[in-house]
């Protein structure tokens, strides 16, 4: 049973954005006394991709159950959770709408106060769990399924964006290449794996570069030049190795997040680095990173891959602080699909 002292801050969190149903208690912002995840994987892999309809259903199948978990494994009852923070946006509208409305009706059930949390600042704040000396400010990249941002964190739950993606997401495109050379979703980890067996040098895709915007990304034209590549191999009857192509299209990737990184946290004079969300699961993605943060003095800090990918433990961190500030979501908190960076309740 967890010791209870009364300056503690416990945060019950919720997430369920996209296709995880994930219930964690987090203690003071930074220690993780539960951190449970329903993968819903197995069942969208069916159709090669997250079916919303389903992931909303089967996150009212699971909601209740994880957070019972949540709690059990924390050693906690409800009783003692002091703050109720949930996802509500971005993501799937409905899947959303599964956690904001049982995070509002425990908030209300109980008396507990109701902290709505941005996604993508629960990615951010995943860095704090097993990092206590990370404090603001810091260069953040954050390189999800559906987002690609580098950004200032100049304090918690404060950003300034540098740059952004022009079309597709890295982790959207990680997948798209992955579904097109047959490896399946999600097919970021999948392409991750088969690059290992793989030779980086061995097809030339562009790295692509914004005209006049030095922080920003595209990834459609190296997936597009990988189309090619598969289409025309397959014209001329040449074998792909799969290896090789996923090993070339991930360095493509991963030297452009790295450079635009760099770039900015030297030009800004920050010291210190983070990166943040599915993406930086990445094998490639994390040792190059590293190497390049060494070579340039960099402090470099990454989440567990099981804190990179969605999670509710990050959503508490990001509560916890959101809390602190002052911010109370009332009964009217609803789900925001395409909620940004920055933009608050
Ligand atoms: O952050 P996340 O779990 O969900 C979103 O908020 O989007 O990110 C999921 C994305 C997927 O596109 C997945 O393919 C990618 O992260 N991903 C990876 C790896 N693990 C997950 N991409 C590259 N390498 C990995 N090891
Ligand atoms: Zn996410």
């Amino acid at each position: 049973m967890e010791k209870r002292m009364s300056e503690d801050t416990y945060v019950l969190a919720i997430e369920s954005s996209c296709d995880e149903t994930a219930a964690a208690v987090v203690k003071n912002g930074r220690q993780v006394l539960s951190n449970v995840i329903s993968s819903q994987i197995a069942l969208h892999t069916l159709y090669g991709g997250v079916v919303p309809e389903i992931a909303s259903r089967k996150h009212i199948e699971k909601i209740n159950q994880v957070i019972e978990a949540a709690l059990r494994e924390a050693g906690m009852a409800l009783e003692e959770i002091d703050v109720i923070a949930v996802t509500y946006g971005p993501g799937l509208v409905g899947a959303l709408l599964v956690g904001v409305a049982e995070a509002k009706a425990i908030a209300y059930a109980t008396g507990k106060p109701l902290v709505g949390v941005h996604h993508i600042e629960g990615h951010v704040s995943a860095n704090f769990i097993e990092h206590p000396d990370l404090e603001p400010p810091f260069v953040c990249l954050i390189v999800s399924g559906g987002h690609t941002h580098l950004a200032v964190v100049k304090d918690y739950g404060e950003y300034e964006i540098l740059g952004r993606t022009r079309d597709d997401a890295a982790g959207e495109a990680f997948d798209k290449v992955a579904r097109a050379v047959g490896l399946g979703y999600p097919g970021g980890p999948k392409i991750d794996k088969a690059a290992k067996e793989g030779n980086p040098q061995a097809i030339v895709f562009p790295r692509a570069r914004v005209e006049k915007s030095p922080y920003d990304f595209s990834f459609s034209g190296l997936k597009s030049a990988v189309l090619n590549y598969i289409n025309y191999s397959k014209m001329t009857g040449e074998k792909i190795f799969v290896p090789d192509l996923a090993a070339s299209f991930q360095q493509a990737v991963v030297e452009v997040l790295v450079s635009h990184t760099i770039e900015a946290a030297k030009s800004l004079n920050y010291d210190k680095v983070a990166i943040a969300g599915g993406v930086a699961a990445n094998s490639a993605l994390r040792a190059f990173m590293k190497e390049s943060c060494e070579k340039e003095g960099l402090k470099l800090y990454y989440p567990s891959p099981i804190f990179c990918t969605d999670n509710a433990a990050m959503i508490g961190v990001a509560g916890y602080y959101e809390f602190r500030k002052g911010v109370r979501s009332g009964w009217d908190l609803n789900a925001a699909p395409s909620l940004k960076l920055g933009q608050s309740l």
